[in-house]
């Protein structure tokens, strides 16, 4: 079995935002509100004719493809964890094309805010297992494409935003994704979702309903809940599985969804606060790329170092959540 680490990093947000007191201007809430009960301040929102998750996931991609000098033709699969696609069939196709990574088979994974933690996990069985040697992993989303903007209990949550993380086999046999948990409870499906609604009979003999989607409906003090009682027990399975106790860890980097759920996750594991990652105040819940967004801008300030342990935990629809527990080695 060879191991696996993560090469490189990089990532993409719009240039436009929008603050907690602009959304207050059309929905009613306030800044002190959204600040009390979320810690978010402003998110970015995709803005612009015909601009897509595409747009961002290639960006940030790029980025990280630049950071190590890397010829897109040594990635050998991409994985685009998005729940906001351009195209039903998948997006990672099109990054594929855009970034030229002519000898990479890609696909995307719908996982919503723990589709990254999916990727992560599934890009490291295939280079554990030898099939690959280098991957792609892409979480990027667009959820201000599916929020309903006259909602004040979600349109204040959620922005836009792109990550990517390079994978690859690790050289002296030396393996940097230690383990993971993962769980899902469809039972608790309704209590986050974007669902497909039915309105059109298309009669052509037979009965065919057709419909579309709708917008992004929550249940917020469930999905809190479930946040704070769930993700620390994942968290808790993986370090007893490794042997490795809470006091050896560096740094709680878990999906950004707000600030209250990391104090209160960091506080149910004595995390000290100043080992969690948090960049949630400037970007909202950007979903399945909040994890490799917050990895990217940890790294850039000299935050994580040779040899730390990182606990990476996404949690979101689903209800789905998991835990990756990672040692960074280079
Ligand atoms: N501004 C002002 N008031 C608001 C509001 C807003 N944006 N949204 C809701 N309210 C009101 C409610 O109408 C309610 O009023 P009432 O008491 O008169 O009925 C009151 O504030 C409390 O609402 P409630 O929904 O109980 O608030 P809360 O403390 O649970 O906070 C969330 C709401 C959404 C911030 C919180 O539940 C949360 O963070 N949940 C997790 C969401 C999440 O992270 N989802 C993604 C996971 S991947």
């Amino acid at each position: 079995m060879q191991g696996a680490y993560i090469l490189a990093t990089g990532s993409a947000v719009p240039d436009s935002t929008i603050s907690n007191h602009q959304i207050s201007q059309f929905v009613e809430t306030s800044d002190q509100w959204i600040v009390t009960r979320t810690g978010i301040k402003e998110r970015r929102l995709l803005t612009g004719y015909n601009q897509s998750v595409i747009d961002l996931a290639v960006i940030a991609s790029k980025r990280a493809l630049q950071k190590i000098d890397m010829n897109p033709h040594d990635i050998d699969l991409i994985i685009l964890a998005t729940s906001s696609p351009n195209d039903l069939f998948g997006s990672a196709s099109q990054v594929q094309a855009k970034i030229q990574a002519v000898n990479a088979v890609a696909f995307d994974l719908t996982a919503a805010c723990s589709g990254f933690v999916l990727s992560l996990v599934t890009a490291t069985q295939f280079i554990q297992n030898g099939t690959y040697s280098t991957v792609l992993i892409i979480g990027a989303d667009v959820l201000s494409k599916w929020t309903n903007w006259n909602d004040r209990g979600t349109c204040i949550l959620f922005g836009d935003g792109a990550g990517a993380v390079i994978l690859q086999a690790c050289p002296y046999l030396e393996n940097a994704i230690l383990g993971f948990n993962l769980n899902t409870n469809g039972q608790y499906s309704n209590q986050l979702s974007i669902s497909y609604k039915e309105d059109k009979l298309v009669n052509l003999n037979l009965p065919i309903m057709q419909g579309s989607f709708d917008y992004i409906t929550m249940n917020g003090k469930e999905v809190y809940k479930f946040a704070v009682s769930q993700v620390p027990l994942s968290i808790l399975k993986c370090l007893n599985n490794l042997n490795i106790s809470i006091d050896n860890i560096d740094w709680l980097l878990l999906h950004q969804a707000n600030e209250r759920i990391l104090t209160a996750i960091a506080d149910k594991l004595s995390i000290d606060l100043r080992k969690v990652i948090s960049n949630v105040s400037k970007y909202g819940n950007t979903s399945a790329a909040s994890i490799p967004l917050a990895l990217d801008e940890a790294l850039y300030q000299n935050k994580i170092k040779k040899n730390d342990l990182i606990i990476i935990s996404g949690f979101g629809a689903g209800l789905t959540w998991g835990t990756v527990i990672v040692k960074w080695i280079y």
